[in-house]
């Protein structure tokens, strides 16, 4: 049931801090137990590996872009992310020693199966070992298709998603991403690779914080959106920009604000601003603009300094700080380690979304045209 809140959209929102409390619980072991991260994985699916190839749709999909992120900076592997819908028709040449991804909330979505089951299938036929299968599933659902079609699981364990859009079953998979990446970059001697052991234990314990930081952020940007969301009554177009870990994020805050407001949204790498989409922006077109402070700090604060010569409402993903009189608002978000940051800015783009559309009187929860599972091509 709802409990008190409006949609099931929002309390699932809610219901993320303890989502992380889960995961911080399950995977991270106090600091005494030896091992930094908690996840069994079988050495068939590590050892030796050379690359990862990730395989998803929609939110699910960006969750992986994320992913990808961690697994090439943090343990140094080698990873593609592809639409789990372009891959069944046009599959990349056979890599060796890869390890093939999917990752499904509902671990029935048909393209992400099919794509899986051609890369098994097209794997099972070549003689050389180097070749072999090894597939993992990311999923919220180990009782799915999915969960019966790869023989290993990192189950997400977000408990049952009503809400059409994805939300605590996003940050489910995200945190599936983190481990995953902390774990093989501790197994792949992570003093030698990108994530040294001492970045390694650092980016652990702020993630045990992680919990409390979300509390706070879910209920103050609770208000701020619901409080912002008029200025949208009449908006049409909102561009969401990146970079680096965090244009994901935009992909998805755009994601999100399609699907239940119906308002076109477009997800950029800031840097690409200025080679066409520039030209759409005017005061009609909000611009909200992911600025967390890391290696792309600067460049995406000049980015976001280019939109509003051109008119453009600038809303600051940021922390409070003295760029903060660079946005006409702010959705304040606490600095943390530049490569947890998704975990966190991806709260006021759920929010921000999610208040523009109930205060446009939508069904929040059963958007037109969709469905929780998309179970045909
Ligand atoms: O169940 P899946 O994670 O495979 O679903 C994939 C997409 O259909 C899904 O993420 C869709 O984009 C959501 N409605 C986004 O909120």
């Amino acid at each position: 049931d709802k409990r008190s809140f409006r949609h099931f959209m929002l309390k699932e929102i809610h219901e993320q801090p303890e989502t992380a409390a889960l995961w911080v619980a399950r995977h991270l072991p106090e600091p005494t137990e030896g091992r930094l991260v908690a996840l069994p994985l079988d050495p068939g699916l590590y050892e030796g590996l050379e690359r990862v190839q990730i395989l998803a749709c929609g939110t699910s999909r960006h969750a992986a872009l994320v992913g990808a992120y961690l697994l090439e900076q943090l343990a140094g592997i080698p990873t593609s992310v592809f639409y789990a819908s372009e891959f069944r028709y046009a599959p990349p040449p056979l890599s060796r020693h890869t390890l093939t991804i999917g990752v499904t909330q509902s671990g029935e979505t048909a393209d992400t199966l099919a794509a899986l089951a051609m890369e098994q299938e097209r794997r099972r036929l070549v003689a050389d070992p180097a070749f072999a299968p090894r597939l993992l599933g990311i999923t919220n659902r180990p009782e799915s298709s999915l969960a019966r079609m790869v023989p290993h699981i990192l189950d997400i364990g977000a408990g049952i998603e009503v809400g059409v859009a994805a939300t605590k079953t996003f940050l489910g998979q995200l945190l599936a991403f983190y481990g995953l990446a902390l774990a093989l970059a501790e197994r792949r001697g992570g003093a030698s690779g990108p994530g040294g052991p001492r970045q390694l234990r650092d980016l652990v314990s702020q993630l045990r914080q992680l919990p409390a930081l979300l509390e706070r952020l879910v209920a103050d940007h609770d208000q701020r959106c619901e409080a912002l969301a008029h200025l949208f009554a009449d908006t049409q177009d909102v561009i969401f920009l990146g970079r680096g870990i965090n244009y994901p994020i935009a992909l998805e805050g755009a994601l999100k604000l399609k699907e239940i407001s119906y308002i076109h949204a477009e997800g950029y790498p800031a840097g690409e601003m200025k080679h066409g989409p520039i030209a759409l922006l005017d005061a009609r077109v909000p611009v909200v603009s992911i600025a967390m402070p890391g290696t792309v700090f600067d460049k995406v604060l000049s980015n976001a300094q280019e939109a509003k010569a051109r008119d453009a409402q600038l809303i600051g993903v940021a922390p409070e700080g003295p760029d903060t009189g660079l946005f006409d608002v702010l959705l304040p978000v606490p600095e943390v380690d530049e490569l947890l940051s998704p975990l966190l800015t991806v709260i006021p783009m759920q929010l921000l979304s999610y208040h523009i559309a109930a205060h446009r009187g939508l069904d929040v929860d059963q958007p037109r045209n969709l469905a929780k599972s998309v179970t045909v091509e």
